[in-house]
Formats: structure tokens, sequence, C-alpha cells
């Protein structure tokens, strides 16, 4: 206790000569050391409160743009000094590669200090397969696959071992639904258990395969969203059911490894965001599903703000870092606060989607 009393005093000396009060007779020499000692001690401490993942590797499955979280955890990742590598879905993996290089997300990438993110390894990844013999003739044989290889669950594993030895941080950005824009009553049993396998299954499959590649100590976070637990009108074709068992799946999978691995297991529920995937889900008369959910939420939300990705992006660096360490487990809602919301301001839908 008594060095924050010491600290107090110090912060309170500081505090009185930078409004021009005049300084107080100089201390004895004894106290001057006993002061400079507890500086000492908060700006260490300060420090031990900054998030270092020098010599950490992360690998964040779900990025091909700059719109989405992915990316956004993605840089706050490197802003911490970790090595990022990616996971990209093959069929957007070449415009991704092409766009990097032609410099379309530098204005994206760029962090705190100046510099520009790098990204270390990009891998090709399609998270409905777990191993080669579950790749079908028809998807090996489509245009987009054409020419790659090793884009299952266990072979990226392998290549990202292969490259990097153990990781220390795993993320899983990445969902889809080919029914989503179908309401449930309409979903197709082949639609409901598509959009299970890439978005909730998917998970249980990373964690599964990069847990055995992960130093003790490390984190794993995944994206969900409240649709998983209250009715969001419009997010259909069993995407909110994937979610449901994406969050449930969290607890179960942060209890086995934790007790195998020494691994924590988290998911962010995220308010909406404008990503590409998001864009992607429906139209509803003016408007599209997102942009009515985005205004939605800002009429709403207790923080009537827009919710940026980098809002995220934080939360996954304090989730994936020592910062959380006794966190494990959890969903834990980004977005604004409108998840605690039972009665709202302003309901009507209808009139947001048609102006
Ligand atoms: N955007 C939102 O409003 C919102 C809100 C809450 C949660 N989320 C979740 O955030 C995560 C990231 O989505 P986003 O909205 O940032 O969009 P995004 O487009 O940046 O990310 C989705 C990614 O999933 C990839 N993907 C699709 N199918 C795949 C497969 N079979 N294998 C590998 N990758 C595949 C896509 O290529 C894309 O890169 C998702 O889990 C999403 O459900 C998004």
């Amino acid at each position: 206790m008594q060095p924050i009393v010491v600290v107090v005093l110090v912060a309170c000396v500081a505090e009185a000569a930078a409004f021009g009060v005049a300084a107080p007779p100089r201390p004895p020499r004894h106290r001057i050391s006993r002061e400079r000692r507890a500086t000492k001690t908060l700006r260490s401490l300060r420090m031990g409160y900054d998030v270092d993942l020098r010599g950490k590797t992360a690998f964040v499955a779900g990025v091909a743009d700059s719109t989405g979280y992915g990316w956004a955890i993605c840089k706050a990742l490197a802003e911490a000094g970790a090595t990022v590598t990616v996971g990209t879905w093959p069929p957007v993996l070449g415009i991704f590669q092409k766009s990097l290089e032609a410099g379309k997300f530098d204005a994206d990438a760029v962090l705190r200090d100046g510099s520009t993110m790098k990204i270390a390894g990009i891998y090709p990844l399609d998270a409905v397969f777990d191993v080669p013999e579950d790749v079908p003739p028809e998807v090996r044989a489509n245009k987009r696959y054409a020419g790659l290889d090793g884009f299952t669950i266990a072979e990226c594993q392998a290549a990202v071992a292969r490259d990097h030895g153990k990781i220390d941080i795993l993320v899983h950005s990445l969902a889809n639904g080919p029914e989503v824009t179908k309401p449930l009553l309409e979903t197709s049993r082949s639609g409901y258990l598509a959009a299970s396998s890439a978005s909730a299954y998917s998970f249980v499959s990373l964690v599964r395969h990069f847990a055995p590649i992960m130093n003790a100590g490390g984190s794993v976070v995944s994206l969900t969203y409240i649709a998983s637990e209250k009715v969001v009108p419009g997010y259909g074709g069993g995407m909110s059911s994937a979610k449901a068992s994406l969050e449930s799946d969290t607890r179960t999978l942060a209890w086995e490894t934790g007790r195998k691995y020494g691994v924590r297991v988290n998911t962010i529920s995220a308010g909406p965001l404008k990503s590409r995937a998001a864009s992607a889900i429906n139209k509803m008369e003016e408007k599209s599903f997102i942009e009515i959910a985005i205004e939605y939420c800002k009429r709403n939300a207790p923080l009537q703000k827009d919710l940026e990705s980098d809002e995220v992006g934080k939360t996954a660096l304090y989730l994936l870092s020592d910062l959380s360490s006794a966190v494990t487990g959890v969903t834990m809602y980004v977005d604004n606060g409108i998840h605690a919301m039972g009665m709202v301001a302003d309901a009507n839908v209808a009139a947001i989607a048609a102006e």
C-alpha cells in the first residue's frame, strides 16, 4: 500500500507545478530518493500493462480484404509486435494477394508508429474441409481452386507449423451461410448444415488442429453475433443457429483446451459492421440488411456512435494477450451496448429501411 501513497504525493507535486503554483520548499535528500523510487515504480507499473506481443505468432483465419474484423484484429496484433499470418478462402485468395501487391490496402495497413503492417504468411484455407479426403472432385476441378493445394484445415496447420513452429494466438474470423437470405422457416437441411459447417464446426476443427501447435498460455478468439440469442430478422439460413453453436462451443472448448493445452478460448459478440461478408446478406427495401442493422444500433444502443472495426481489434488484443490471463469461456460484447437493451427507443425498422 505504501508506494501508492507516495505516488499520489508525487503526482500532486507535479500537478501543482503544471498549474504554476509556487514550488514547495525542497524536501530533504532521503525523501527525494524515496520519491524517485516511487516514480520509477509507477513507470514500471505502466510498462507492466503495455501489451507486448513481440516474439509471439498469430494465425488469423478469414482475412481477404481490409474491411472486416479479421483485418482489424491483425492490425491490433501487429501494433503490439506479434508476427501475423492469415488464412484466406481460396475463391478470394488471388484477388487478395493481387490487391496487397498493388498496394490497395496500404492506407489501411498503416500502424500508429507510421510503419506498414506486414503479413508474414498467407495460407489458403477452406474451413469446411478438415483433411484432403474431404475435398470433392468438383471442388478440386473448380477454377477458383485451380492450382491450389493444401487448403484443408489439417494441411493449413501443417504449413503454418512448418514455417513458424509453435504459435501463440489463433483467431477465427469467418462465416458463411449459402441460404442466409432465407428465413429459417424456408431454409433447407443442406443450407442449414452448410452454415453450421462453415461458421461453427470450422471453429471446433480449427481449435482441434491448431491447439496442439500452440504454446501453453496461448489464446483463441472467434467472432459471433447477437442473433445467436435474440431474434434478428434477416439473419437467416441457419446462421443464427450456427452462432449459438459457436458460443456454446466456446465454453466447452475453453474447458477442454484449458485442461489439455493451457490455452484460453473466448468469443467476441460484435455489433454490425459493413464488411464484405455482411454486405452480401440481403437487400431490404432501399437498404441492405447491414445498413439497416448499423442504423438501428446507432439509434438504440447506449453509446450512440459508429462502431469501428478497430474497437473489436482492441478487445481482441486484450483477449489474445496476457491482460486477460484468467479469462476463458466468455462471450464478450463489443457492440456499443445494444445487447443490453430490452426496450429500445426507436424500433421502427421498416421506416429505417424505407428512408
Ligand atoms: N460484419 C458484421 O456485422 C459482424 C457482426 C458480428 C460478427 N461478425 C463475424 O465476424 C466474422 C468476420 O466477418 P466480417 O463481417 O468481418 O467479414 P469478412 O468478409 O471480413 O470475413 C469473413 C471471411 O470469411 C471468409 N470465408 C467464407 N467462407 C469461408 C470458408 N469456407 N473457409 C475460410 N474462409 C471463409 C471470407 O472469405 C471472408 O474473408 C464472421 O464470423 C462474422 O460472422 C460480423
